[in-house]
């Protein structure tokens, strides 16, 4: 049996700026739980809000960006690199968010650039995959995975973070901002693929230490069944995390 280590980690998208955020951490309470981590992504500029709130407070919660660039700087309009996030003290980010690829041309190229230089200079990087509604229902569910993630497994400074640096979110795309949430058989077929993908390259502890998280429509009254699945670690969760009151309600039910 695995040892679950649970994240519960919100992905605030374009909502909550700096003065939002002050707000929202001035008056979350969160107990520490032995066996999990709060975290969330918030916009770039409401990060430093964010740690400064965090850090008045002793706050066990994380914070991290939403992306980042995968060259250290230059001629890179609206970006944000590395660099400059941890010289705010973030070295936490997502990647690949399926928002990123439908809205902004991410791609896997782009995704792995990003991952591999993000691990560079030493960030924590959770990488996001998932299927679309028509790709699930042609069947192409973990062919679409596997295309994700080929590149990423076949890249040794990403292998040899897996576990540690490296971890993935599976966000099925027909799951987010729907309400239609996976049910925890669909959820976790495709973190068990997930996980048989990443045996294939990988020892067992680095494996097992990976953790894969659900994302897609959680929310207070689906949340704990899907932390039942064996594969499931914990979740990314966007609407739900706006709120005090069913992010908190999130967290007690870890
Ligand atoms: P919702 O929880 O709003 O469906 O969003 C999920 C998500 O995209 C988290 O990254």
């Amino acid at each position: 049996m695995r040892t679950k280590s649970i994240l519960l980690a919100g992905n605030w998208k374009m909502n909550h700026g700096p003065a939002d955020t002050a707000k929202f951490l001035e008056a979350i309470e969160v107990k520490e739980k032995p066996n999990a981590k709060m975290r969330l992504y918030v916009p770039y500029l409401s990060l430093q809000a964010a740690l400064e709130s965090v850090e008045n407070r002793l706050l066990p919660i994380e914070i991290g960006a939403q992306n980042v660039h995968f060259e250290k700087s230059g001629a890179f309009t609206g970006e944000i690199s590395a660099p400059m996030l941890k010289e705010v003290g973030i070295t936490q980010a997502l990647i690949g968010h399926s928002e990123r690829r439908q809205y902004f041309n991410e791609t896997n190229d782009t995704v792995l650039k990003r991952t591999v230089f993000a691990l560079s200079q030493g960030m924590e990087v959770l990488l996001c995959i998932g299927e679309t509604l028509a790709e699930r229902q042609a069947n192409r569910t973990e062919a679409v995975l596997e295309e994700q993630l080929v590149q990423i497994l076949a890249q040794p400074d990403c292998l040899s973070a897996f576990g540690t640096k490296l971890h993935i979110a599976y966000e099925p795309v027909w799951a987010i901002g729907t309400g239609v949430v996976a049910t925890p058989e669909q959820a976790e077929a495709a973190h068990a693929f997930i996980r048989g993908l990443l045996a294939k390259k990988l020892p067992s502890d680095q494996v097992n230490a990976t953790r894969i998280l659900y994302g897609g429509s959680v929310s207070p009254s689906n949340f704990a069944e899907l932390l039942k699945c064996p594969n499931i670690d914990g979740g990314l969760v966007g609407g739900a995390s706006l709120k005090l009151d069913s992010w908190t309600q999130l967290w007690g039910l870890l």
